[in-house]
C-alpha cells in the first residue's frame, strides 16, 4: 500500500513520512511539494530531508495556477480579518496537484501533516474527499505537539527544515509567509525582526511605484508589461523593502478558535490597495456597495478553502461584469510601511472635475441653485418623524 503525503520539509511533514510507515503500515511514501512560489531554499531543504528519507519526491510546478487564483482574489478585494488569503488560496491548488500525483501513482492514501486545530486540515480534505482514496492526518490522530515532532525527530536523526529548527511554523507561497507557533502564541509577546524574511524593518525611506490594471487584473508596473508570478515577485521585492506588508493579528479560525498569526505580504498589500483605488474612480457608488459584500462572501469562501464552491462561481459573474471597466494606472507611495494610492487615472473613471470642481458655476444645464431643491427635502422624514415624537410626548 502506498500513501501520497503533502511534503515541504518542514518538522509535521519530516515527523509524517515516519509515521506512516511505523504507525500506519504504509509500505511506500510518496512525498510531494508543491510549489506556488516559495523560495527556491524551500525546494532545496524539502529534497535534501526527501533524500536524508529515502522518500521518493515529485515536485509539481502549480506557480501559474495559483498566480492566477491570487489575481482572482484581487478582483475580490479579498482579505479575511484584514489578511491576504496567501495560505487559504493555496491550499486547495496543493491539495489537487498532490490527488493527481496520487492517482498517477495508483496510491491508496492520501496524508497532510497538518493538526486537528487549524484551517488546513478543512481546505485539503475538502479537495480530498472528493476522490474516493482514503485521507490520514498523522498529527491530528494522534494527537501531536511540536515538542513531541522535536523530540522523535532528534531520536530518529530526522533532518528537519534547517534556519527555522521547528522554532516557528512557516508557510509560505507568493501571496504570503505565515509565521506562527512557538512563543508567538502568546499575543503579548513581542515578536522579534527575525520571523520577518521578506519585509526589511521601515526605515523612513519611501518610494513609488505604478500599477497597471486590465479588467480588474494587474498588467505591468512602472509600464513594464509581466506574467502574473512575475509581476507578484518583483514587487514582494520591492515593496518588501519599504518594509511594507506586514500583519499581526488575532486571527478567528474556522474552529472557532482564536491565535496569534504573523503574515508578511508586500506585493498582495500592494495591488490590493490599487485595485480598491482604480475601483474608487470607475465604479459608481451602488456597485461598490454591493460589491462590498460580494467580495466579503468571495472573500469567507476563500478563506475556508472553498474557491470551488458554486457560490463563487456566481460571484465572479457579478465581479467580473464590474471589472470590465476596471482599467487603468494606479500610482502607490511606499511610505512608513504603508502603501498608499496617490494617483490612478482610467478611461472609465467616473469622476467629472467639471462636476466636482468649487470652481466651475454649472455642469451642462445643472447650477448649484437646483441643489435648493434637494437641500430642501433631505432629511424631511426624519424631521416630520423627530416632530411627531416631540408632540406625542409633550403634556
Ligand atoms: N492561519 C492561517 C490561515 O489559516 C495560516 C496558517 C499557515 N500555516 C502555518 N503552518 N503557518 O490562513
Ligand atoms: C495547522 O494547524 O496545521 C496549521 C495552521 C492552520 O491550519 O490554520
Amino acid at each position: 500500500t502506498s500513501v501520497a503525503l503533502a511534503f515541504s520539509g518542514g518538522l509535521d511533514t519530516t515527523v509524517c513520512v515516519s509515521l506512516l510507515k511505523e504507525e500506519y503500515g504504509y509500505d511506500e511514501v510518496v512525498g510531494v511539494t508543491v510549489d506556488v512560489g516559495q523560495p527556491e531554499s524551500e525546494f532545496e531543504e524539502a529534497k535534501e530531508t526527501a533524500d536524508a528519507h529515502g522518500l521518493d519526491l515529485h515536485v509539481v510546478d502549480a506557480k501559474d495556477e495559483f498566480a492566477d487564483l491570487c489575481f482572482d482574489s484581487v478582483r475580490a478585494n479579498a482579505t479575511y480579518q484584514g489578511y491576504p488569503l496567501g495560505t487559504a488560496l493555496a491550499r486547495p491548488v496543493i491539495a489537487n496537484a498532490i490527488l493527481d500525483v496520487a492517482q498517477e501513482e495508483g496510491c491508496d492514501a492520501l496524508a497532510h501533516g497538518c493538526t486537528g486545530k487549524g484551517n488546513d486540515q478543512l481546505r485539503f480534505e475538502t479537495v480530498w474527499r472528493a476522490s474516493d482514496l482514503d485521507v490520514v492526518a498523522p498529527v491530528r490522530e494522534m494527537g501531536l505537539t511540536r515538542e513531541w515532532e522535536k523530540q522523535y525527530a532528534d531520536e530518529k536523526g530526522l533532518p528537519v527544515q534547517s534556519g527555522n529548527d521547528g522554532v516557528w511554523s512557516i508557510d509560505t507561497n507568493l501571496w504570503s509567509r505565515s509565521i506562527e507557533g512557538g512563543e508567538l502564541e502568546d499575543p503579548s509577546y513581542v515578536p522579534p525582526e527575525d520571523i520577518y524574511e521578506w519585509t526589511e524593518t521601515p526605515q523612513g525611506e519611501t518610494g513609488t511605484v505604478e500599477i497597471a490594471f486590465e479588467d480588474g487584473y494587474p498588467v505591468a508596473v512602472d509600464g513594464e508589461e509581466m506574467e502574473p508570478a512575475d509581476l507578484i515577485e518583483h514587487l514582494n521585492e520591492l515593496a518588501g523593502q519599504y518594509g511594507v506588508g506586514r500583519t499581526d493579528m488575532m486571527e478567528d479560525r474556522m474552529l472557532g478558535l482564536k491565535v496569534r498569526e504573523n503574515y508578511e505580504h508586500p506585493a498582495a498589500t500592494t495591488l490590493l490597495t490599487a485595485h480598491e483605488a482604480l475601483e474608487q474612480l470607475v465604479l459608481t457608488k451602488e456597485e461598490r456597495d454591493f460589491k462590498a459584500q460580494v467580495d466579503q462572501q468571495w472573500s469567507n469562501k476563500g478563506y475556508q478553502g472553498l474557491v470551488d464552491a458554486p457560490l463563487v462561481k456566481a460571484l465572479e459573474g457579478f465581479i467580473a461584469e464590474t471589472q470590465t471597466r476596471v482599467t487603468g494606472t494606479v500610482t502607490i507611495k511606499f511610505d512608513g510601511g504603508r502603501a498608499r494610492p496617490v494617483a490612478r487615472e482610467s478611461e472609465f473613471s467616473v469622476y467629472s472635475e467639471e462636476a466636482a470642481s468649487f470652481n466651475t458655476k454649472t455642469v451642462g444645464d445643472i447650477t448649484q441653485e437646483d441643489a435648493t431643491g434637494v437641500a430642501k427635502y433631505h432629511g424631511f422624514q426624519s424631521r416630520l418623524a423627530n416632530a411627531a415624537v416631540e408632540n406625542a410626548t409633550k403634556d
